[in-house]
């Protein structure tokens, strides 16, 4: 997971291969109250680990579930409708609505003593049309907050069920959803009947539930959209064992990224057209767009079609949460896009409506919208620029409200003819749904390599290039080179193999260097599997890279390696030639250096505390030789880049250190 403050996605250009998506949240969430809920023991396979999905898991072990984990395999024991304890609790339900709305159900049918709170946007989230169709059954409810909104306790009901319950269907169906999961636990001797006030909107999210009801025991007769009746004698059942299908959602930017990108396709993994999420639906938009989709059981193919898309007019209300997507989509198209029937939007993480268009128009497209609409115009698009296009891309810094939807959304601007990055702030929020989101993109999406930023550092040994480029690279997300660890395996390697480090076995070093089985875990070097880490870091270590790294051969060896390291979503790259010969046309050059005297004196602090015994003058004669010897040698001299930014860091701490290089990328970046 990206936890950087943002994330800077470079211009993209392709995409192709598989990417396997995470369990569904609505699904998830579902499975875990149901199986929580029933009587017996039931294994649920693929479940989503997710922030919404931690909440609900948390909550069900404060109810005194049991509760096994085991990668994406969960093993609830359910309560059998029945509370173990009476004591109060309070259950923290984040910004995580899929849990916040069947729980606040099905607590208050059980009853008890419980207080459910969120964080701030949680509080702004309505629940008052549920809490109505409760109280309407004889819950009791109180709102400790506003009225109509969490946080919220609930004491003991004394539930009248005779009459029909009516519930507001077009405010959000979450509300049916919680009622149809929590009464059939007041259903054992008489039927139950929920009445759907108003328009019911999002109606696939109840098939969803309806579906899984009946895996769990529960057969609700729907009459209509308008009456669906739990009848007498309902009680849940464990299934057993149960797979949650791949979000059909999460599906929406990768159909979306076949549709966008050139490139063999995508093939998606874990949903399939047969799926029971009507998000699915969103496979006929993107087609109505352009894109060419197939299909098998549980996995989609897709590739471009037609390009430009195609703007299109669509009803979004079978599909609200993926038809964010097609507003990304529709800055591809040949004319404009108009979304329509979406005022759900509003009342999801964010304002969507509000928040899709800010973000589309820092992009620099025209956007209009409505209360329950949105039209969006394309952009131009290089050769193919439609004569629809309005304005011109902008490089923008998107911001994400809390919101993954938005942030995975945006992520599809980085396709723009104008070859402009985007930026993705607090990147980590995809983590409600799909924590791994930009890593899957990245493993499929391709962008020209000069387009992939690298930030060189490189200075004298001990002046803290390796801690301060591997923070950098923390900060931004960035993978990291510490092409001395190459030197130094390629060392390692050539002992092993019988050679000695000198120009006599120049040649066959060189060949092993070429295809050196070296891998980086973390902190740890991995050689044919082999953990080195320690061997290769040792004092001896480094001399032998040093002799080896002065060897031609070698070193053109390793250049194609050290490349292979220019991955999405960018390098830092430490070591010696890195800006000159390596990357000469790197984004950043940072040449580091410190005196010799504070060097020392850091070398010295760092082997006592590995418990080595050390002479602070002798450190630094040694430091002064090498530095003599390093800027000397003719093979890869120690010495800045030409462009280089020197940075005298020994009155610096390593936060400043890191701080002023950020604040140098930062100046080079286009987003203002
Ligand atoms: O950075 P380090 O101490 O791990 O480097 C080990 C040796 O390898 C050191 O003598 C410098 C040399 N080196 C090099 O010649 N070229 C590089 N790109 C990196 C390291």
């Amino acid at each position: 997971m990206f936890a950087t403050a943002f994330l800077d996605i470079p211009a993209l250009q392709g995409a192709s291969g598989t990417v396997t998506l995470p369990g569904s949240k609505s699904i998830s969430n579902r499975v875990l109250l149901l199986s929580a809920l029933c009587q017996g023991t039931t294994v649920v396979h693929d479940l989503l680990d997710s922030d919404d999905t931690q909440v609900m898991l948390a909550a069900l072990r404060q109810l005194g579930c049991g509760v096994q984990v085991e990668g994406t395999t969960v093993t609830i024991k359910g309560l059998g409708g029945q509370l173990s304890h009476q004591k109060a609790i309070t259950f923290f339900m984040g910004n995580a609505g899929t849990a916040m709305r069947p729980l606040t159900a099905a607590l208050s049918v059980l009853g008890g003593d419980f207080t459910l709170q969120g964080v701030p946007r949680m509080h702004e989230r309505p629940i008052g049309d549920l809490v109505d169709a409760l109280r309407e059954l004889g819950c009791r409810i109180d709102y400790l907050g506003n009225e109509g909104f969490p946080p919220l306790h609930i004491g003991q009901p004394s539930l009248k069920l005779d009459a029909p319950i009516p519930v507001r269907g077009d405010v959000s169906s979450q509300f049916l959803t919680a009622l149809l999961m929590a009464l059939p636990l007041a259903a054992q001797d008489r039927s139950i009947t929920i009445e759907v006030v108003g328009e019911l909107i999002s109606k696939p999210y109840i098939e969803i539930t309806l579906n899984l009801l009946a895996r769990f025991g529960i057969d609700v007769e729907r009459q209509g959209w308008e009456r669906f009746v739990i009848p007498a004698g309902s009680r849940y059942q464990s299934p057993g064992t149960i797979h949650v299908e791949a979000d059909a959602s999460s599906a929406s930017y990768f159909i979306a990224l076949g549709a966008i990108a050139q490139g063999d396709g995508i093939r998606v993994n874990g949903v399939g057209a047969d799926s029971i999420q009507g998000d699915i639906r969103f496979v006929e938009a993107a087609e109505r767009m352009g894109a060419q989709v197939t299909s098998g059981p549980n996995w989609l193919q897709i590739s471009r079609g037609a390009w430009p898309l195609k703007g299109i007019e669509l009803d979004c209300n079978h599909i609200p949460d993926a038809a964010m997507t097609l507003a990304v989509m529709a800055l591809y198209a040949d004319g404009p896009t108009l979304l329509r029937n979406i005022a759900s939007w509003r009342v999801k993480e964010t304002d969507r409506i509000v928040a899709m268009a800010a973000e589309c128009r820092k992009l620099g497209a025209t956007v209009e919208e409505g209360p329950d609409w949105l039209r969006i115009h394309p952009l131009p698009n290089g050769p193919f620029t439609p004569p629809a296009a309005q304005g011109q891309w902008q490089a923008a810094s998107i911001h994400t409200y809390d919101d993954h939807r938005v942030a995975m959304c945006f992520s599809l601007a980085a396709f723009n003819a104008a070859k402009l990055p985007v930026r993705i702030e607090d990147p980590k929020c995809v983590a409600k749904t799909f924590p791994d989101y930009f890593e899957a993109l990245f493993s499929v999406a391709t962008a020209e390599v000069t387009q992939i930023p690298v930030i060189c550092i490189d200075g004298p040994t001990a002046s803290g290039k390796g801690t301060l480029a591997s923070r950098v690279a923390a900060q931004l997300g960035y993978h990291y080179l510490d092409s001395g660890a190459l030197y130094r395996v390629t060392a390692h390697a050539a002992l092993q193999a019988g050679l000695s480090l000198e120009a006599a076995d120049e040649s066959r070093i060189a060949e092993l260097a070429r295809q050196l089985p070296v891998h980086f875990e973390g902190e740890q070097v991995l050689l044919g599997g082999e953990d080195v880490t320690d061997a290769i870091r040792s004092e001896h270590g480094g001399m032998n890279a040093s002799k080896v790294s002065v060897l031609p051969a070698v070193r053109e060896a390793l250049v194609q390696l050290q490349h292979s390291f220019r991955r999405l979503p960018g390098l830092l790259a430490d070591g010696r030639d890195m800006g000159t010969v390596i990357f000469p046309n790197s984004t950043l050059k940072v040449f580091l250096t410190a005196s010799a005297a504070q060097r020392a004196e850091r070398r010295h602090k760092q082997l006592i505390s590995k418990g080595f015994s050390a002479n602070i003058n002798n450190l630094r004669a040694d430091l002064e030789a090498r530095d003599a010897r390093d800027m000397s040698r003719s093979v890869a001299p120690l010495k800045p880049a030409q462009d280089a930014l020197q940075l005298d860091n020994s009155s610096l701490t390593i936060e400043a250190s890191v701080e002023q290089v950020m604040v140098w990328w930062q100046s080079r970046q286009v987003f203002g």
